[in-house]
């Protein structure tokens, strides 16, 4: 095969070492640990997030930190997103791939749910994302190379109960990386999506709405290392689809194959509180 023809990157195995590789939602998380198992495999990383200290702090915490880039960028901001791909490219002279992670939980029922929450997490889960491509792809098309890396969940394939706002949002990104996918077969661009199970982050802490979910087993999660390694399996193998965790894509195929089972085990597990009189008030929710 020859390895320097990008229309090949299928098939390749791409190198990490000296690429420059911009992550949304670096400021924690899955984010941060993304970057920081980058970094440690030679890349040059844009970090990418509101809270500038938390940038910082991560940064500070990764090899060779000085060869790094925050940007202290809303995704929801178009404008702040392009003005970011281009002091990257005018930084680096290049942009190889881009691992789109910034995203907020939404609670509720769907009966309950209240739109303006439903809004804000598709213009940071769906528009962020948008926003990204938008800027970064006339780079990739141009030097015909480049990875989308994509964080989505396992709830864009089969939704919980009272999270189906924020399923959806996670389904909408898996549809547009399908349809992305074909439009970029032969331009050497690639889409990968990650689709974690419950991860051991402050998600659950910022997910925005009421939280009266009650469950009968709530599992701590697979920590952010675990989906970075994943990250960097996407990009090494240019892999359509990674589920981190084996036993989420078990439950996954599951529920495909025992739809009703499925539900009525979700239904017994996974319950909504009654009404308290101060719900309506939507501040951030926490995870019990
Ligand atoms: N935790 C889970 O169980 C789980 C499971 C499956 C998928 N995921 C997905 O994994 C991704 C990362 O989640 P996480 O678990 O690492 O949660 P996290 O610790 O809360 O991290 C979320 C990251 O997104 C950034 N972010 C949020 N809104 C943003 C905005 N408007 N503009 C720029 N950055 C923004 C946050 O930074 P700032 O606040 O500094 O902006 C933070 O760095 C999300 O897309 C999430 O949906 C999480």
């Amino acid at each position: 095969m020859d390895v320097t023809n990008p229309h090949e990157r299928n098939h390749m195995r791409c190198p990490i070492e000296g690429s420059v590789i911009l992550i949304t939602g670096a400021s924690a998380g899955i984010g941060a640990a993304t970057a920081r198992l980058l970094a440690s495999h030679g890349a040059t990383i844009v970090l990418c997030a509101r809270r500038a200290d938390e940038l910082a702090h991560v940064r500070q915490t990764m090899h060779h930190a000085e060869r790094h880039l925050v940007c202290v960028v809303d995704v929801t901001d178009a404008h702040a997103v392009a003005a970011m791909v281009e002091q990257t490219i005018a930084t680096f002279g290049r942009i190889d791939a881009v691992v789109c992670n910034a995203g907020i939980g939404v609670t509720g029922p769907v009966a309950e749910l209240d739109y303006g929450n439903y809004l804000s997490a598709m213009a940071v889960n769906v528009g962020g994302f948008l926003h990204v491509v938008s800027a970064v792809n006339p780079y990739f098309t141009r030097q015909q190379d480049g990875q989308y890396i994509v964080i989505t969940s396992v709830v864009g394939q089969h939704a919980l109960p009272y999270t189906g706002g924020y399923a959806a949002t996670k389904a909408a990104l898996e549809r547009l990386c399908e349809a992305l996918r074909i439009e970029s077969r032969g331009l050497g661009i690639t889409v990968s999506v990650v689709r974690p199970g419950t991860v051991a982050s402050a998600f659950f802490a910022h997910r925005i709405g009421p939280d009266r979910e009650q469950r009968r087993t709530r599992s701590a999660g697979m920590s952010p290392q675990v989906v970075a390694r994943s990250v960097v399996w996407a990009l090494r193998h240019n892999q359509r689809i990674v589920y981190p965790r084996f036993r989420d894509r078990l439950l996954s195929v599951v529920a495909d194959m025992f739809p009703t089972w499925s539900d009525a085990i979700l239904a017994r597990t996974i319950r909504w509180q009654q009404k308290t009189g101060d719900d309506e008030a939507s501040s951030p929710a926490q995870d019990t």
